[in-house]
């Protein structure tokens, strides 16, 4: 893998990408885990059911640029590569995507960039999850490097939708015949409506349990 080393204000070096893009999707990391522990002090309850952080690996970073028409070069990769360093919080409930969304965004050193809101706004697919560019501050040995991380959230439910229709879209190398989309675009619609169905249901318990509490 070839990336011609351009100087760039923050980083200047594949090894240097690794280091700090790692560093920030730790961070990221540690900040939902904390947030779930809190919650779980807090309300009893884990909002979070998993979390999955992987680093682009060069091989797509390179295949994406060239998608762009960008050269890889470390700087194209910074500006243009919003995703190198990605983050996928798995939650219980509708209502949890935005409330972990807000609490991240509330965050001090957390700047947004960019916010889809791809659950009020499906795409065509049927594909539903929240996603996020942030950036989170890497304190270096003689800098500080705001760097981007990609985050994704989404219920369990969504989660198994987005897996399976990812190796279904492989598998066809995106051009999956037409009743295929739209069974998808169903099975999308079904995971919908098993969301609200939970959260409904999850509701009630919560009543019949605070109801008990105060007899
Ligand atoms: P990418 O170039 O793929 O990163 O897309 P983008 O920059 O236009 O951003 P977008 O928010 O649309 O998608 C980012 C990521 O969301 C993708 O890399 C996938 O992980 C996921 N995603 C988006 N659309 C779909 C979809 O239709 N199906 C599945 N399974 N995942 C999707
Ligand atoms: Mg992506």
């Amino acid at each position: 893998m070839e990336f011609k080393p351009e100087r760039d204000e923050g980083i200047d070096s594949w090894k240097e990408v690794t280091l700090v893009y790692n560093a920030a999707l730790r961070q990221v990391e540690t900040k939902m885990e904390i947030l779930n522990d809190e919650f779980q002090h807090v309300h009893q309850y884990n909002p979070i059911e998993h979390i999955k952080a992987r680093i682009k690996t060069p091989e797509s970073i390179v295949k994406k640029l060239k998608r762009n028409g960008y050269e890889s070069t470390i700087d194209n990769m910074v500006k243009y590569v919003n995703d190198i360093a990605g983050i996928r919080v798995i939650c219980s409930f509708t209502s949890d995507i935005y409330r972990i969304a807000d609490m991240i965004s509330d965050q001090k050193d957390i700047r947004v960039i960019a916010v889809k809101d791809y659950i009020t706004y499906p795409k065509s697919s049927g594909y539903k999850s929240y996603h996020m560019i942030v950036t989170v501050p890497v304190y270096l040995s003689d800098r500080i490097v705001d760097t981007k991380v990609e985050i994704q959230i989404r219920t369990v439910a969504m989660d198994f939708w987005a897996s399976l229709e990812h190796k279904i879209h492989y598998k066809f190398e995106g051009a999956a015949p037409e009743h295929i989309r739209n069974e998808l675009v169903e099975c999308a619609k079904l995971v919908s409506d098993l969301d609200a169905r939970m959260l409904s249901l999850n509701e009630e318990i919560l009543t019949i349990s605070h109801a008990n509490e105060n007899t």
